[in-house]
Parts: C-alpha cells; sequence; structure tokens
C-alpha cells in the first residue's frame, strides 16, 4: 500500500513524510482498538525541516482520501509526529486507509504521504463466535503430559474469497495450517501473557490459502508457556482450571464471499490426533516420532483414521487481545561447525550464546535414535558444561523414520545456547548439515555503536546478542536454565541501553500489560511479570521500581505518553502502599524479596539505603508523570513524599561536611543476597552512585561524595565493586565525578571484575556474575551462573551517552533536544554512534585529528535539536570554531538544529 501514488497532492515542499505506522506497526491487521495511534516519519530530504503542524485523513477506501468519509483531522499545530485517530470509533475487522501531510515552520507544505491502512481486530467479546477446544473428555491425561497435539476440520466453499481472516490464539502454542501450509509469521504464538488474564491472538490474511473447493483447516498445539514446565514455576499451578491441563486453541477464519460472510470456528466439528512430538517443553526440549510424521494431516485429502472428537472446553473470562508487538521469529541462521570424537558423538558450534536451537539434516535408519543436548560453554576436553542449567534439561531426542537428509529441530522449544552435542548418529557422513537458528521478538535495529578498540566493539556485540536472547516475548532474565522469567529489575536496569539498539517501544508496550497482571492482591508492583500465581510478595526495591521508570524511559525515549497514561494510577496505588508502610521516608518495610544490589562484585550495600534511592526515584518520576497528564492532586503528594524521602535520606546517610554516603547499621541484607554478598559494608560504590545518580546529594556535598566514589573505584583496583543496580549507573557517575580516565580504566578493564573479562574468558553475551568464570578458568558455582543475562550489560549505556556523547534531554523527549558532549579519551582513536530516532537519523561521533586536536561530528535530525557542550576529558579543551556544515543551525550559539555539524578542540597545553 506504501508505495501507491500519493492523492492529491499538494503544497510546495517536494518531500512527503514515510514509514506510516497504525499502533506501531506498518499496515497492520488485527489492530485492538477502535482508535489506534498514528506515527509517520520524515524523509531525509526533509533535513532542515522544523514540522509546525500535521493534517491526517483517514478513509473507507484508498480513492476515498480526497474526500475522507472517516476522518479529516484538519491542521493541527504541532510539532509532532503521530497523533490518535479522532474520527468515528472504528467497527471491528474494519479495514481504514490513511495518509498525512506536514507543514514546517517556514510555512511550506508537504505532499500527501502514500497511503497506508490498518484493519481492526475482534473489538468485542461477542465478534467470538469460536469456542475453546481441547482433546475430548476420554483423553483427559496427567498433567506430566506434555503431548503436542493437530486439531483439524474440513469445510467447503462455492467459490474463492475476496477476503479471508484467521482469527486464532491458543493456550499454549499453536501453528496453525490451512491447506498443508503453515500460514502466520512468527513462532510460538500466541506469545506470553498471564494466561489466567489475558490471552494474545493474531490475525492472519489467508485470502490466498483458502480456495473454491474443499479446504483443511488445522493447527498443531503445544504446551509452550501455558501447561509447560514454566508455566508451573512462573505463571500458575494449573491456571486456576484445574480440569483442563491439556493446551486449548481457539480460531476463527472468516471468510467473505461475493454477498456472502461465512465463519468456520472451533466447535465439536473439530478432530484431534496425537502429532509426531510426544513431549515438549520450553525448559526440557522435545521428544519426536517422526515416524509418525503424516505429510498429509492438514491436506483436505488427508486420511481419516485415528481422528477423535476435541471437547468444548467452559471457556473462562479471560480477556483476548491483539497482539500488539512484531512476534517471534527466527532472526538469524547461520552455519555451525561441527567436531567429531572418538566416541561416535559430534559436538556443534554455533559460535556465539544465543536462544534458539540447531537445525540438523541427518542421514538415519528408521528407528534411529538421535539425541541432542544443548550447553552454552564447553570444558577445557571439549565436554558439554550444562550443571548451570539447572532442572531444564535442554535435550531433543528424535526417533528418526528413516532416508536422506531428515530435519531434526524442535518446534515449540527453544534453549540458551552456543554448543549441542548429538549422539545416535552413524558416521560424520551422516550429518549433512547443520545449522543455529537464533529467535527473538523481531524488533527493528536502531542503533549501531562503533569505535577503534576492538574490545568495546565486542562488549557491545555481546550486550546486543544477550538482548537478542532475552527480549523474547518478555523481557527475560537469561534464556537457558529453569528460570526465563520477567524479572523487572533486570529489564529495568538494561531498557536504557536497549533503547539504544532496537525499537523496543512496541516490546514494553505490551510488556506493560504483563507488570500490570502481576500487580499483588494489594496492588503493588511485583518482582517478575508474568508472575507466577502463587507468588504474591511485595516488589523488592529495583524491580518493583520498574513499574513507574521503564513508562517514563518509553516516554523520554520515544515521547509515548500511551504507557504514562495507562500505567499512572497503579504507580500511584504502588507507592501509597510503600510510603504508608514507610512514613519517615526512610523505605524499611514492604520489600518483598528485597533482593538489593544484586551480585555485586564486593560487599553488599545496605538495604535500607539502597532502598530509599529507589524510593526517592520513582516518587519524583511518578510526581514528574502526574504532573506531565495534569493529575495535580497526585503530582502534589507525590512531590511532597519525594521531599520526605530526600529529607530522611540526608539526615540518616549524608555526611554533608565530608560528603560521605553511609549507613553504619548495614543493615538489611536478606537471605537472597547474604548468598552472593555476605557482608554489607557501611559505604559502598553502589550507594553513592544512585545517591548522586538520582539527585538525592547535590551542591558541594554531591562534589565530595563523587571525589569519595572516585577513592574507592581507585582503590579497588581501579575496580567496581558494583552489582546489577549500581553497575549500570557507575560510569554515568564517574564521569560526573570528573572522572573520565577512571570510568575507561573500568570499561577497558580485562582482570574480573570487568566487561572485558568475560570477553577475554571467550564471552560472546554478557554474564550473569562477573566471576562466571573465575580467573582459575572454572565456571562458578552453578545454582546461578548464567552466561547470558542482560543485566552487567546496562554499563552499555555509557558507550552511547558517555563515549559518543549523545545526552538526551530529560525534559525533551524523543530526543526533540539532545546534548553532543563526549568523554574524550587519548586510548581511543574514534567513536560513533548511530540511531534511528523517532523523528529521524541521529548520530554522533568524534576522532582525534593529530595529537591535541578532537573532531566531533553530530547529525541532528529534522525538528530537533542539538547542545553542542564541551567535550569532556581530564585534560582542558576548547572549542577551536564549530565549521557547520549544514545551514540549518540557528547560527551564533552552540545550540544547532536539523543537519550535520562539525566542531573542533583543541587542548590547551
Ligand atoms: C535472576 C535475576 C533476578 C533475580 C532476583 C535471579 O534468579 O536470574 O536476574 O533478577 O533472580 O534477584
Amino acid at each position: 500500500m506504501t508505495n501507491e501514488p500519493s492523492v492529491g497532492v499538494v503544497g510546495g515542499l517536494p518531500w512527503r513524510p514515510e514509514r506510516l505506522r497504525a499502533e506501531r506497526r506498518v499496515n497492520p491487521l488485527g489492530v485492538g482498538t477502535a482508535h489506534p495511534w498514528l506515527d509517520w516519519r520524515l524523509p531525509a530530504e526533509a533535513e532542515d525541516a522544523t514540522p509546525a503542524g500535521y493534517r491526517v485523513r483517514v478513509a473507507t477506501s484508498v480513492t476515498g482520501l480526497a474526500e475522507p468519509d472517516a476522518w479529516d483531522s484538519g491542521w493541527v499545530a504541532s510539532t509532532a509526529w503521530a497523533c490518535r485517530y479522532g474520527g468515528r470509533p472504528a467497527a471491528s475487522r474494519e479495514r481504514l486507509c490513511w495518509q498525512v501531510q506536514v507543514r514546517v515552520a517556514t510555512g511550506g507544505v508537504s505532499g500527501w504521504s502514500a497511503s497506508a491502512c490498518w484493519e481492526t481486530g475482534f473489538l468485542e467479546r461477542q465478534d467470538w463466535r469460536a469456542s475453546w477446544i481441547r482433546p475430548g473428555a476420554s483423553a483427559q491425561r496427567p498433567r506430566s503430559d506434555r503431548r503436542v497435539y493437530l486439531a483439524r476440520r474440513r469445510f467447503s466453499l462455492a467459490q474463492p474469497p475476496s477476503r479471508a481472516r484467521l482469527y486464532v490464539t491458543a493456550l499454549g502454542c499453536y501453528e496453525a495450517h490451512l491447506n498443508g501450509q503453515v500460514v502466520g509469521d512468527g513462532l510460538l504464538r500466541p506469545g506470553w501473557t498471564d494466561y489466567t488474564r489475558r490471552v494474545q491472538y493474531q490475525v492472519i490474511d489467508v485470502t490466498k490459502a483458502v480456495r473454491a473447493g474443499d479446504n483443511l483447516l488445522g493447527a498443531m498445539v503445544a504446551p509452550g508457556w501455558f501447561a509447560g514446565r514454566i508455566s508451573l514455576h512462573a505463571v500458575s499451578e494449573n491456571h486456576g482450571f484445574p480440569e483442563s491441563p491439556a493446551p486449548e486453541l481457539l480460531c476463527q477464519l472468516d471468510v467473505e464471499l461475493p454477498g456472502v460472510r461465512m465463519v468456520v470456528v472451533t466447535d465439536e466439528r473439530w478432530q484431534w490426533r496425537e502429532s509426531a512430538i510426544a513431549t515438549s517443553d520450553l525448559y526440557d526440549g522435545e521428544c519426536w516420532d517422526l515416524r509418525l510424521l503424516d505429510a498429509d494431516w492438514d491436506l483436505p485429502a488427508g486420511q481419516e483414521t485415528g481422528w477423535l472428537p476435541v471437547e468444548r472446553s467452559r471457556g473462562a473470562a479471560r480477556e483476548l487481545v491483539a497482539e500488539r508487538m512484531p512476534p517471534v521469529r527466527a532472526v538469524e541462521v547461520r552455519p555451525a561447525s561441527v567436531t567429531w570424537r572418538a566416541d561416535g558423538s559430534a559436538l556443534v558450534d554455533s559460535g556465539a550464546n544465543d536462544a534458539g536451537f540447531m537445525r540438523l539434516d541427518v542421514d538415519a535408519a528408521r528407528g534411529q535414535q538421535v539425541e541432542v543436548s544443548y550447553a552454552e560453554i564447553v570444558d577445557p576436553a571439549g565436554n558439554l558444561y550444562r550443571e548451570n542449567l539447572r532442572g531444564a534439561a535442554c535435550t531433543d531426542r528424535f526417533v528418526c523414520a528413516g532416508g536422506v537428509g531428515e530435519e531434526l529441530a524442535p518446534r515449540f522449544s527453544f534453549r540458551g545456547f552456543r554448543y549441542a552435542e548429538v549422539r545416535g548418529l552413524s558416521s560424520p557422513a551422516s550429518l549433512r548439515r547443520a545449522e543455529s537458528v537464533t529467535l527473538s521478538t523481531d524488533l527493528e535495529r536502531t542503533g549501531w555503536f562503533e569505535c577503534s578498540e576492538d574490545l568495546l566493539n565486542r562488549i557491545y556485540a555481546a550486550i546486543c546478542c544477550s538482548q537478542r536472547a532475552n527480549y523474547l516475548e518478555v523481557p527475560t532474565d537469561c534464556p537457558q536454565r529453569d528460570e526465563r522469567l520477567g524479572w523487572m529489575a533486570d529489564a529495568l536496569l538494561f531498557a536504557p541501553m536497549a533503547a539504544y539498539s532496537y525499537d523496543v517501544a512496541p516490546f514494553f508496550a505490551k510488556w506493560f500489560d504483563d507488570v500490570l497482571d502481576a500487580r499483588t492482591a494489594e496492588g503493588g508492583f511485583a518482582d517478575i511479570a508474568p508472575r507466577p500465581s502463587a507468588r504474591d510478595t511485595a516488589g523488592a526495591p529495583a524491580w518493583a521500581d520498574a513499574g513507574v521508570l521503564l513508562p517514563w524511559l518509553i516516554y523520554q525515549r520515544y515521547g509515548e505518553v500511551e504507557p504514562l497514561e495507562r500505567m499512572f494510577p497503579s504507580m500511584v496505588d504502588w507507592l501509597h502502599l510503600v510510603h504508608a508502610r514507610n512514613p519517615d521516608g526512610i523505605w524499611r518495610n514492604a520489600r518483598g524479596n528485597d533482593y538489593g544490589d544484586w551480585v555485586p562484585a564486593g560487599p553488599d550495600t545496605p538495604h535500607d539505603l539502597f532502598a530509599t534511592c529507589w524510593l526517592y526515584r520513582s516518587t519524583t518520576v511518578a510526581g514528574r508523570i502526574g504532573g506531565l497528564l495534569g493529575a495535580t492532586a497526585e503530582h502534589g503528594w507525590l512531590t511532597e513524599r519525594a521531599q520526605t524521602v530526600r529529607r530522611a535520606f540526608a539526615a540518616h546517610y549524608i555526611d554533608s561536611g565530608t560528603g560521605q554516603i553511609a549507613d553504619p547499621s548495614r543493615r538489611g541484607s536478606s537471605a537472597a543476597a547474604r548468598r552472593f554478598a555476605p557482608i554489607a559494608a557501611v559505604e559502598t560504590q553502589t550507594g553513592y552512585v544512585l545517591a548522586l545518580m538520582f539527585g538525592l546529594v547535590t551542591g558541594q556535598a554531591a562534589e565530595r561524595a563523587g571525589a569519595r566514589l572516585v577513592n574507592m573505584v581507585r582503590k579497588a583496583g581501579p575496580a567496581l565493586q558494583t552489582g546489577f543496580a549500581g553497575s549500570a549507573l557507575l560510569l554515568h557517575a564517574l564521569e560526573r565525578a570528573g572522572a573520565v580516565d577512571t570510568a575507561y580504566d573500568l570499561l577497558l578493564r580485562r582482570e574480573l571484575p570487568s566487561l572485558g573479562f568475560m570477553i577475554e574468558h571467550g564471552a560472546t553475551s554478557i554474564w550473569e556474575r562477573w566471576d562466571g568464570i573465575a580467573s582459575d578458568g572454572w565456571p562458578a558455582r552453578p545454582t546461578m551462573n548464567s552466561f547470558n543475562h542482560c543485566a552487567m550489560g546496562s554499563m552499555g549505556a555509557w558507550l552511547v551517552e558517555g563515549v559518543c556523547g549523545l545526552r538526551p534531554s530529560d525534559d525533551t523527549p524523543a530526543f526533540a533536544a539532545f546534548g553532543f558532549a563526549p568523554a574524550i579519551t587519548a586510548r581511543l582513536d574514534h567513536a560513533s554512534y548511530r540511531l534511528h530516532a523517532p523523528r529521524g537519523t541521529l548520530r554522533v561521533g568524534w576522532h582525534w585529528d593529530g595529537p591535541d586536536t578532537v573532531v566531533g561530528e553530530v547529525e541532528v535530525p529534522v525538528g530537533s535539536e542539538c547542545r553542542i557542550a564541551a567535550i569532556i576529558a581530564d585534560d582542558r579543551f576548547e572549542e577551536a570554531g564549530t565549521r557547520l556544515v549544514d545551514a540549518g543551525a540557528s547560527g551564533g550559539g552552540r545550540t544547532v538544529g536539523p543537519g550535520i555539524h562539525r566542531v573542533r578542540w583543541v587542548r590547551i597545553q
């Protein structure tokens, strides 16, 4: 659609808006709201434009756009690049076309964009005429049964459809089939939510797959996140539906024939049968008997025998919601290398630690058994190291049908792995092909960092690798062991970095519903979303805070207000709970599992102090959100509470004379924290980092506190002693304290503890623990030792903000205004970062031009401005003159407008 010529081009500007999206998707099907959020981008040619207004028109057909029958926004004076559709409510299944035109500050008007469209899903419950189905009663199975079943129904059509849509979901995971083909785009659908509350559905355009005559609609249905082992851990004990252990299917095929609409729905006319997958589990893997594969099961002419009646399940009051983010896909497939061992097994190496699986093509005899087990690392002898997978078997077993090049791969399971061991093949020649398939929620890549130091490039690559592996349906802690949960601090601390590499706005837009669903019975934020139902524990400091601080981050980076509006009432409820239990402003009570600064490299940070820093941060930010949303009463209360916390913190923990930030009580190490940091120190790096970065200490006291932090870091090595939370902001805090060189010491360090140490020890992804592999080369205790955890990768945000100098403004969302102030070091020759920001491409970078001169370059996107500040370094530099490559700069000052700008800084001797 977007390639069509625009309708009614007017105005004098030679460009038009592009990349039109509805609900953050291009031409989406199955939009779940009658008033979707629409956004667009200005093209590169519009580089010196400042948007001053837009006009959107919406019609029921492309040809109707000139005289829109659904909505004409009229000219709206605004610099925005997005708005909510404001016409009559769209009906269910309605397709609407739209286009946009922009006016710029100089008065010119762009052409109308090419048209785009969106189609709504089922907006009312009664649109669903299908019933949930599952294998018939005779087939009630024990809960340990993890079979994948097939379900299907035949139907006939007198003529081919003009339009056909499949609305489909499952309690579990499904793969939809129509007339012998898999339909739909995405794996492990319908994705992961708290199935007791809401289930996503997908809408698939099957117009071409449905035909005149006999048709067959079917699905494979697997336990997935609903009924597999992860659900026992993560979602619920049997979901409160003890009579319904088997996964269930719900689908409705809507077919439009000339003059008639026909639906085919799941009901008792469907049949089921076992598939070739005898067991399927996300943690444990799959067992296949390929002899049972029936290539014709999804064809209208397929065999009748062996099919059994399904039954309708009683259904439940779960909300059915339209999918709102891209699906999981195979985002990379690459060849793996194979080493044959003396015992006849093969070690397959994918080259990097990802989430996904191996796909093998083998020659085997009928009945031959092949076992494929996975691991993240191997020991020096080349044996898989699997203890850290804990209770997750991560093994697939196949009984081969026999033949040439039979494909062996799981269908509804994934694991975090680099290596696989294959047993049961007869000879090296029988493994024709081995490739690794990487799975991830298929988010758009939007950011790229590069510099002259290979170690930093490798650290950045490892951070992106961990992001891909852990941004799979929900932001997980790790992809490999029997956990893989949406731990909220992990998500919160890493998100600032994550948003520098991928467009995470749709991912979090969906996850915020999981966060809301996961709230405790009291109404507080939890630790994990989706949440294990049996677990009703108050969220710990830094974990629960994600409910406030993550929507704020998404607003800052993408300018999206909707998540703030959706989450604000819960933010206020949660903060009321915490403040009511902690009236004096020190967060001592209601801290749930109270993890503290998790897995630190040094002593634990006193938990009262740690918690109070987070309480201040969340209360302050929630207050700002209240102000932004016009919630005056809440804004007032939150601002006042923030002051109470600030005063209490100062009274308890700050010695303003010396700048010491300390808690002599060393109180509060929870049992969980004690496992990894047995002793809390009076003062810690993390205590300083949080107090400084959250603004709890300011002025001269902050200067002194900063100096103490720098001292502590230098005395320790220089080395970090921080855990999840402290590490995220340590480099920023050192920079703020004027110790750029010390920040680089930590960043470029290769000894324990550091990101460089991980890379030096073969890491291709970020580890959970600094000492995941200790200096002696052996893995640390296996109980908690993931080699693919995003959390410590949060330090990467300083690669972008510090090393390259991109300074997002706290007050101006979506980089409408940002700073350029790189932290320069002679240890790098150059560094650069590029971002597809909401308003267009943004680029920052610098290089040495001779021993004393640094050249900085910044590309400012359309409608944005950048303040070029002094560079940050231990030495002093002065600006030797800004050469503005582009004329769009607002001359005179150092605030520049859209375009590419170059600046020269010279060292003062
Ligand atoms: C997870 C962490 C998580 C933590 C809670 C661990 O098992 O892997 O990343 O945040 O538990 O402290």
